[in-house]
């Protein structure tokens, strides 16, 4: 007989043999930045999750320093007054994420910057490329994108992180950022992104929700596979230093065969919809919160993840350290 039970008799063995282990250093946490002064707004569909205000982000980033883990992931949320067709705001010198940036790579040197690149949070249609007639335009939107990273370069990004879905703007922000003398800032693709309804809460979180239609002619239909492979495969020869898939927990299959397929570290980004699932849950007391966290994000490095961008991170950090 075959005694699987052998090594699982004790949790010293069972944890020698554990072939699957976190480490804070998989993750990023994602974080709001809101213009304006004394803000610490709660996002209503996301527990525990707070839009800041440049003068009170100490309080998170305290936070963020002592958990040890990676890094961030900056969303800048201009005036609503300030918003235009154009998303000006995303790459204006002094704009509410560059400021960000600026506050934290001088006060917190030590944590990894990365600035989401997209124009949803910025223009006034709440789409996330240049709107002619109805239509999301591509190659119209690849400037902006292009200068939208250079300036967060500028400012002092350690790295950009597209999310905007146009076709091209991968070689666009990296030709982009060379010519500005940032040979050396990595681009972090969000290659595989599906257009899911799990964003729910983050368009609250960011403000960002498209006024009119919705991004199923940018994002992936969510039915396809082999569709997300040559995304991502499309990605890497455009000069990605990092691709990502996401959402996570309905995409494991794809970041499964992702990190089979690419010798490229790959990201998956657990997404709002996913974590206010199981924070409605917990408060409730129906799951184990603690239980339930460790093994959906267990199940997302035993896939093959390389980092973990989740809204979970302090709290699976506090777990960790303890
Ligand atoms: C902006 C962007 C979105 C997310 C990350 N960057 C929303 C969207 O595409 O509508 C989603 C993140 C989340 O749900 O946590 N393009
Ligand atoms: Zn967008």
């Amino acid at each position: 007989m075959k005694r699987f039970r052998r090594l699982r008799q004790n949790e010293i063995i069972r944890d020698l043999v554990r072939e699957t282990r976190l480490s804070v250093k998989d993750f990023i946490y994602p974080i709001f930045v809101v213009d304006g002064e004394n803000i610490k707004v709660p996002v209503t569909s996301m527990p525990n999750v707070y839009q800041y205000s440049i003068d009170r982000l100490s309080e998170i980033l305290d936070e963020v320093r002592d958990s040890k883990i990676s890094g961030v992931m900056l969303f800048g949320i201009p005036k609503s007054e300030d918003k235009d067709e154009y998303g000006t705001q995303a790459y204006a010198e002094d704009g509410i994420t560059q400021r960000a940036v600026r506050y934290i790579k001088k006060n917190y040197p030590e944590i990894l910057c990365i600035t989401d690149v997209c124009l949803c949070e910025y223009t006034s249609h709440g789409h996330c490329g240049v709107v002619k007639e109805g239509e999301i335009l591509n190659d119209e939107t690849l400037p902006l994108l292009s200068k939208m990273s250079v300036s967060l370069a500028k400012a002092g990004a350690d790295m950009v992180a597209p999310s905007d879905m146009m076709d091209g703007r991968v070689s666009a922000i990296r030709e982009a950022l060379d010519e500005a003398g940032f040979k050396n800032t990595p681009i972090m693709a969000y290659s595989a992104k599906f257009a899911s309804a799990y964003y729910g809460p983050f368009r609250d979180a960011a403000q960002s929700a498209p006024c009119f239609g919705d991004r199923r002619s940018y994002q992936m239909d969510f039915t396809n596979a082999k569709e997300a492979l040559r995304e991502i495969q499309s990605d890497i020869e455009e000069g990605a230093d990092i691709v990502m898939v996401k959402p996570a927990l309905a995409y494991l299959d794809i970041l499964k065969e992702a990190c089979q397929k690419f010798d490229i570290p790959i990201a998956v980004y657990n997404v709002s919809g996913e974590y206010s699932m199981v924070k409605a849950a917990a408060m409730q007391g129906w799951i184990d919160e603690k239980r339930i966290v460790t093994e959906n994000l267990v199940a997302m490095k035993r896939a093959g993840a390389n980092i973990i961008i989740t809204y979970h991170a302090l709290d699976m950090a506090k777990w960790l350290n303890e």
